[in-house]
């Protein structure tokens, strides 16, 4: 079997901050290191959203290309992605060659399929910019939320798809001026209604494997209160040019070019592979997002698949985040400023972001991110409970190495392994919060044993009495056995830590499963360091500054 893993596509207008990051790459770029590790094979396709208005707004402000403004910021992100050890397969970016067949061969195909449908709507024209304000080029009030989120396409409080004529008090996001009035314009539209059928057997077929609640329910609520034709081109010039005679004036809209993104990057990364993995019957597809990305990937995505027929396959498991939030730091993507994922590698490195941010990740409900909780993980948890208990049992190991003798597995092993067994579990589960919990609850239960049993005690009396060297030998057996599976277990959370660790074990590279059941003997050459440290002052200062 195949698996293609994917995370939404961030946006190239400004560096994700911490919430964006969590909400769909991490876990994503998590899911993907576990099935490296699992030695399956599997790719892992993200890259830049280069299109739409919010690009083409900032290119008009800053006085440059939007392709070049999109290409500067697609380097930053993804230089910033890598600092924080993801592994991509490819991260491309939409506006590509590639992307750009792509687009025209599903449209291509969903035309001659006549899926593709003339809607005419009255779209707001600003007189003082005399151009249409597509999208998030005009704001207001939400007629949901009543928040002042509302952009002409989705509100971005609540998330609802908006159209520009139900936004309350609207005003023009280039000039700020409310000189606003509705003219009849031309747009071509995927007929979503026509597709319905289909879409609604999808969702409740393949939302047996696993989507998260979020995606099932939304998705069926938008299908049960009927699916209406919606747009994929926009009056604008930033984007794909729509082939067709009478839209010469118009783009396709960002989020059609942007899903078949997905497959665009492929090519862009291998043109052959791209349809061995896309159009294999035993290719699985599992896509990671926010949950505001719900629909666009549980109506409109397969809606594109499905009308178009061109052999690609279908999403398999849909994985929506709720929302990291944080009411003491700044997280503001479409504001720029804040704690930004560049900004939060200049004050800790990525092992401890990874770590924490999968331990709080909002996998059912929204989760709340605080400067006193990222303490308290840091030196709490990964150093005091996980770093701590490594370089213990390995510098307990170093100093009575004679004492220790190969024994067959004791009364700690079973427990030990049904506690690995249960991280596996949930990882096939994509239950990858728990995950991490069940690493650091191994790490509690050889914390525990270390306090309990007191080896180091056991070690010197070890010469007088047989009794107390063959319970420290047992005693340490188990021990190291817990760190050498923290050190593999630790590689899609914190992967320099886990290098660390399992470096001490003469592992080089990627760890890879089956080793929890290989056997491991401490390299005692080598000199013990920590895996992890605590916070520091400064390190707090630095984090305060985002207040
Ligand atoms: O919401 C966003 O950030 C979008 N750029 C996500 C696109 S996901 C995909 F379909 F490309
Ligand atoms: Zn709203």
């Amino acid at each position: 079997m195949k698996t293609i893993v994917t995370s939404a596509l961030p946006y190239s207008y400004s560096m994700p901050h911490l919430g964006n990051f969590t909400g769909s790459v991490l876990p994503a770029d998590v899911y993907f290191k576990y099935l490296m590790m699992r030695g399956e094979d599997a790719i892992f396709i993200c890259g830049s959203d280069q299109h739409g208005t919010p690009i083409e707004l900032k290119a008009i402000k800053e006085k440059l290309e939007p392709e070049a403004l999109a290409d500067l910021i697609h380097g930053q992100i993804k230089d910033a992605f890598h600092d924080f050890g993801c592994t991509f397969t490819h991260y491309g970016k939409t506006h590509s060659e590639a992307n750009r067949r792509v687009v025209g061969q599903f449209f291509d195909a969903l035309n001659a399929n006549k899926y593709i449908v003339e809607q005419a709507s009255t779209q707001p024209y600003c007189a003082n910019d005399r151009r249409f304000l597509t999208d998030r080029l005009i704001e207001g009030t939400c007629p949901y939320c009543k928040s002042n989120e509302a952009r002409g396409d989705q509100c971005n409080n609540c998330g609802k798809l908006l159209t520009p004529s139900q936004i309350i008090d609207p005003h023009c996001n280039i000039c700020g001026k409310s000189d606003i009035t509705f003219k009849t314009v031309k747009n071509l539209a995927i007929a979503l209604d026509k597709l319905q059928s289909g879409i609604k057997k999808f969702i409740t077929s393949e939302s047996k494997n696993d989507w998260t609640k979020n995606a099932v329910n939304k998705s069926l609520s938008y299908v049960d209160e009927g699916l209406k034709p919606r747009d994929i081109t926009r009056h604008m010039k930033w984007g794909f040019p729509v082939p067709l005679k009478g839209f010469e004036d118009a783009v396709f809209y960002v989020w059609f070019d942007a899903i078949l993104g997905y497959i665009g990057i492929t090519k862009e990364w291998d043109e052959k592979r791209c349809d061995e993995y896309w159009k294999d019957a035993d290719t699985r597809i599992v896509h990671f997002m926010g949950k505001d990305n719900i629909e666009f990937h549980t109506l409109m995505w397969p809606g594109v698949l499905l009308g178009s027929n061109l052999g690609y396959r279908m999403p398999t498991t849909i994985r929506a985040s709720e929302y990291l939030t944080s009411k003491q730091v700044k997280f503001s993507k479409s504001k720029g400023v804040g704690l930004t994922i560049d900004k939060a590698l200049e004050i800790m490195g990525p092992d401890y972001w990874r770590f924490v941010l999968m331990y709080i990740y909002p996998e059912t409900a929204d989760s709340e991110f605080t400067i006193d909780l990222f303490v308290e993980v840091v030196n709490k948890i990964m150093n005091g409970k996980v770093g701590n208990l490594v370089n213990r049992v390995l510098t307990i190991a170093a100093s009575n190495k004679a004492l220790i003798t190969k024994s067959n597995p004791g009364k700690y092993e079973a427990e030990v392994e049904k506690m690995t067994k249960r991280y596996l579990e949930h990882f096939d589960r994509f239950g990858l919060r728990e995950a991490l919990h069940d690493l650091v609850a191994l790490a509690d239960y050889g914390n525990e044993l270390m306090s309990t049993t007191e080896p180091w005690k056991l070690a010197k009396i070890a010469a007088e009495s047989k009794d107390a060297a063959s319970e420290f030998s047992s005693i340490m057996n188990a021990l190291i056995d817990i760190i050498y599976k923290l050190g593999i277990m630790l590689h899609p959370f914190a992967p320099s830590a886990s290098t660390a660790a399992t470096s001490y074990f003469g592992i080089t590279g990627q760890p890879h499963i089956r080793m929890f059941g290989t056997p491991h003997e401490i390299n005692y050459s080598m000199e013990i360091k920590p895996i992890f440290g605590k916070i520091t002052d400064a390190q707090i200062e630095m984090l305060e500054k985002y207040t």
